[in-house]
């Protein structure tokens, strides 16, 4: 490990103690990689239950074949088939995601499906530099880019003019409802392995919503999830999307 390596893990280990639950602080991608070099041989078996919820984020990025859309942190890649399906042969699929462990289920998934059209880019989505252009974007289960800004305006700034965005995942349902406080504790359960903070749990979608004017939030399983979806602005400048004021909708 090197001086970097090592300075992370202390400022991890310093964060732990301050705040066990880790319910605070910016998501760390360095944390990421780490967390996920472990749960890549379970992530699938833990997170089945998801598919429903896979094929209505898919659905609602609303593809038409020939696109090209960019799963952001796809991880093992368990959104490709729907997304795969939906751009079909003329279309291209452009997997992202910074742990190399999680992208390498991700490669077997295609390598075993035999597509030609998904490409997959090992970098986190503050940094990655795919393609300009793409018509369309989904996020899904990935709360740690859904609460950073850099990752979510570099990730932004590369979809077309008018390109669609989803976002998917969990969050808190409110707290003083009837059954709130044990549904939480249950999501926290849930999500600790795959997170590397809690931070914006409430509202996971807040910072995406300063960035695509409009964007309509649905929450789904009483509140323990959400679907957000909107579109970039047709013939915006890509630096003038960078932050926009005007809050999301939200459907409940
Ligand atoms: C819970 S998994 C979700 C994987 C996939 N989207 C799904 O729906 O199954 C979260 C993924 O986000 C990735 N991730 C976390 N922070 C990231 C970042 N800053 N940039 C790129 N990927 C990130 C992790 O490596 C992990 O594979």
């Amino acid at each position: 490990m090197g001086g970097r390596g090592l300075r992370s893990s202390a400022s991890g280990a310093v964060r732990a103690l301050l705040d066990p639950l880790g319910l605070r602080g910016a998501p760390d991608p360095a944390a990421a990689r780490r967390l996920y070099r472990l749960q890549a041989p379970t992530y699938e078996r833990l997170t089945a239950a998801a598919a429903p919820w896979r094929e209505r984020a898919a659905d609602a990025l609303r593809l038409v074949p020939g696109e090209t859309v960019v799963d952001v942190g796809c991880g093992s890649g368990l959104n490709l088939p729907y997304l795969e399906r939906r751009v079909g042969d003329e279309g291209t699929v452009i997997g992202v995601d910074l742990s190399p462990h999680m992208l390498a289920q991700a490669r077997k998934r295609v390598q075993r499906a035999g597509w030609e059209n998904v490409v997959l880019v090992e970098a986190s989505a503050e940094e990655a530099a795919f393609a300009d252009g793409a018509d369309a974007l989904l996020i899904c289960a990935a709360h740690d880019v859904m609460r950073s800004p850099r990752a979510l305006t570099n990730v932004l700034a590369r979809l077309r003019p008018g390109g669609r965005v989803v976002a998917a995942g969990c969050k808190w349902t409110p707290w003083w409802t009837p059954f709130g406080a044990p549904l939480n504790v249950g999501t926290w359960l849930a999500n600790r392995p795959f997170v590397t903070t809690f931070e914006g749990f409430s509202e996971p979608w807040s910072h995406l919503g300063t960035l695509v004017p409009g964007l309509a939030v649905e929450e789904v399983a009483g509140g323990c999830g959400y679907i957000a979806s909107g579109a970039v602005p047709e013939g915006t400048p890509r630096r003038a999307r960078r932050q926009r004021r005007g809050g999301p909708t939200v459907k409940l």
